[in-house]
């Protein structure tokens, strides 16, 4: 393999997992992040996130292949920039992308005094025509050059919190988006030693096959909860019901799981971008909205369960399990327990919550709520409890202690296995 330069803008956690195993494949790449603190800590080896085996990785390479900094310098002598800094969305759900277009023309006025060819690639998930309509027109105007001397592509991230560095060394698929071949070229051979089908396509079809996946997904999701909700009307298993629908190939046995719904930093922000998108092009996306309208309902019926058993809530010790938008993550980011403290606290109940890693996410958003060190110490003395997270440890509660049975346990997520417990569709 051929070592490039690499220069990733951002260093969230799209572009730290993206620079860090660009770097362990072999690549010389710089993390260029706005942030001082963070760009400390990965030059110390210090990952300012959790995920799984990057720490490792990243102290590999930190110093040596991999190094972190606040300015556009290193984007001059790059043959390859990769755009991954944030998208977050506007009050009407649309994309925000201020940070794009900035970079973009960070990166051009940085190519100005350059001679050889470079390829700017976005890697941040965008609405179709992003890349073709703001970064192409920013990098070019700032930075003087045709197309002869700058392309242009979009490779979309699949990459899940908690998995994303297996996720980016053994993907299921490389979708490389391009102006032209040779920009699309180059991106393929940034991935070599990385064996997945490369599927090459145009910049905004790219764009769009990152939007319909994850509509897709969430609408597998959103799907499950009101056949969820349904089966729990009719005394059936939901779960039991989707091991019988999953096994066709048409449909597959994942992201069926019913609940309280799905969170994290991408499903409900493409999904809302989606629908602003489709109504600025003069389209009605009925099916989209009701996947997003599920999903907000799904929190609202653990409160109206637990008031089902504690019918008023106002001064009851409620404990809350779990609180990262999934297990194996400390990211809050439209995690369901948000709505879910909100409305208890509305409600004047005494919060009590526990998280093996998200406290001191949540801390910040909620800094008047009691933080448990264990779960324990969030069942004692509670009049209910609702269960956010699939964290797997929740699994062994019953068997440590018999607390759980003398409470109103209301699950969120299927992972305990005791009996005593309801759960939101079964
Ligand atoms: C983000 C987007 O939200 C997602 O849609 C996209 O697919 C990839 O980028 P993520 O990496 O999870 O995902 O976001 P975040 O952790 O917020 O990281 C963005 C980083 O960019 C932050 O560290 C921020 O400080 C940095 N940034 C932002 C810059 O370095 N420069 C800027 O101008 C703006
Ligand atoms: C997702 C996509 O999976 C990934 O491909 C994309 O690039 C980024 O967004 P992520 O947000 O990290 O990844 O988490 P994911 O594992 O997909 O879970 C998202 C949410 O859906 C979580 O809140 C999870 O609890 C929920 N979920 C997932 C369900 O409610 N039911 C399921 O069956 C699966």
């Amino acid at each position: 393999m051929h070592p490039m330069k690499i220069s990733v803008v951002g260093g969230g956690y799209v572009g730290l997992v993206t620079g860090t195993c660009f770097a362990e494949l072999g690549h010389d790449v710089t993390i260029i992040e706005i942030d001082p603190e963070k760009v400390r800590a990965i030059n110390n080896g210090k990952p300012p996130i959790y995920e799984n085996g990057l720490e490792d990785l990243l102290k590999k390479n930190a110093g040596k292949r991999l190094r972190a900094g606040t300015g556009y310098k290193p984007v001059g002598g790059a043959d390859i920039v990769f755009i991954s800094v944030g998208t977050p969305p506007e009050p009407d759900g649309s994309a925000n992308l201020a940070y794009i277009e900035s970079a973009g023309t960070s990166i051009g006025e940085a190519l100005k005094s350059t001679s050889t060819y470079c390829v700017v690639v976005v890697k941040s998930t965008v609405p179709p025509g992003t890349t073709e309509k703001i970064v192409r027109p920013a990098v070019l105007l700032a930075s003087g050059k045709t197309e002869e001397e700058i392309g242009f592509a979009m490779n979309p991230e699949f990459l899940r919190e908690g998995q994303a560095v297996e996720d980016f060394l053994h993907p299921d698929r490389i979708v490389i988006g391009s102006s032209d071949p040779r920009a699309g070229n180059r991106v393929a051979e940034v991935y070599t030693g990385i064996r997945a089908p490369v599927l090459r396509t145009g910049l905004t079809a790219a764009e769009m096959i990152k939007y319909a996946s994850n509509a897709f997904l969430a609408t597998k999701i959103s799907f499950s909860n009101e056949i969820g909700n349904i089966c729990k009307r009719l005394g059936v298993d939901v779960y039991e019901v989707m091991q019988g629908v999953g096994p066709d190939p048409r449909i597959g046995p994942l992201f069926l799981n019913a609940g309280a719904g799905f969170g994290g930093s991408c499903f409900p922000k493409d999904v809302s971008a989606l629908i602003s998108l489709a109504e600025s092009c003069g389209e009605e996306p009925r099916l989209l909205r009701s996947v997003i309208e599920v999903n907000e309902r799904q929190p609202q019926r653990m409160i109206q369960l637990l008031e089902r058993h504690v019918p008023s809530l106002n001064g009851k010790k409620i404990a809350v399990l779990g609180l990262a938008f999934k297990d194996n993550t400390d990211d809050i980011r439209d995690s369901r327990a948000i709505p879910v403290i909100e409305a208890l606290v509305r409600k004047g109940a005494r919060v009590a919550a526990y998280d093996p890693m998200a406290i001191p996410s949540m801390r910040k958003l909620f800094p008047d709520i009691e933080y448990c060190a264990k779960t324990e110490d969030a069942l004692r003395g509670a009049d209910g409890c609702l269960v956010m997270t699939e964290w797997p440890e929740f699994s062994r509660l019953d068997k440590e202690f018999d607390l759980m049975a003398q409470r109103v346990i209301i699950e969120g997520r299927r992972i305990l296995s005791c009996d005593t417990t309801e759960g939101i569709c079964w």
